[in-house]
């Protein structure tokens, strides 16, 4: 089952001399399930694709469509529903809110969804637990390493269980021990079947995904579906 389907899409930043044509004509399709990497040097359009994928931003042309839907069509608020319901989103800087613990960090996800205060209390504790930092829920982030801090985010990412997972170099702050932990829990959503997305600049990190794309340029220049490395745990 088609979860992304990309047709044809460019993206044209700015205009006359600082024209930046950062999409020049993608198209891809993602399957269910699919752990997807995306490489290729910097400038070469990831994020912006990125950001495509997650409605977070639109193309200048082409079409895409998110579960069939085009997503041209949705209205704003439709977005945003869409990206609060569907897409978990993991960055390089973590994003977390300041002089705010871990536990109420993962539960904004369910505010702005609406969901009760208790209820939020127990699913995030059980995305705390999941990667790992039951412990650490009354810590804000400024008492975490950058390890444990980037777990949080994936458990904020997590939280609202969304069948697509969009990560943009989610190991590129981090040391191999952290990155290993953060990989893990890759591992464990694409055996649970979640479809992932990760942008990353190292090879071993690709690696672990099914399939790697390579940008240049703007333009897909390959597309190859992996043997998966399985790793034992450390
Ligand atoms: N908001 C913007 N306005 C103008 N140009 C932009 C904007 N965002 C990105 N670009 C340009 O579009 C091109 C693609 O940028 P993008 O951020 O997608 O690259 P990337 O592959 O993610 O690079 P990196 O590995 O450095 O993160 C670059 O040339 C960049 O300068
Ligand atoms: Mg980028």
């Amino acid at each position: 089952m088609t979860v992304l389907d990309v047709q044809s899409v460019t993206k044209v930043y700015g205009e006359g001399a600082a024209t930046v044509h950062a999409l020049r004509g993608v198209s891809l399709r993602v399957q269910r399930g699919e752990y997807m990497a995306i490489m290729g040097s910097s400038g070469s359009g990831k994020s912006t694709l990125m950001n495509i994928l997650g409605c977070l931003d639109i193309p200048s042309a082409g079409r895409y469509l998110l579960d069939g839907v085009d997503v041209s069509r949705l209205n704003d608020r439709q977005l945003a529903l869409v990206r609060n319901r569907r897409i978990g989103f993991v960055f390089q800087s973590f994003n977390l809110i300041p002089r705010t613990s871990a536990l109420a960090n993962v539960e904004l996800p369910l505010a702005y969804a609406g969901v009760k205060a208790a209820e939020r209390r127990r699913r995030a504790r059980v995305a705390l637990d999941m990667v790992g930092l039951a412990d650490r829920a009354d810590h804000e982030p400024n008492q975490l390493s950058g390890g444990q801090q980037q777990r949080v985010a994936v458990a904020r990412a997590l939280v609202t269980e969304p069948a697509l997972v969009l990560a943009d170099e989610p190991t590129g702050n981090l040391d191999s021990r952290s990155t290993e932990d953060i990989l893990g829990i890759f591992d464990d959503l694409h055996a649970a079947g979640r479809t992932i997305l990760l942008i990353t600049h190292e090879e071993d990190v690709a690696a672990r995904a099914s399939r790697l794309i390579r940008l240049f340029d703007g333009q897909i220049a390959s597309d190859v579906q992996q043997e998966r490395v399985l790793h034992e745990p450390v």
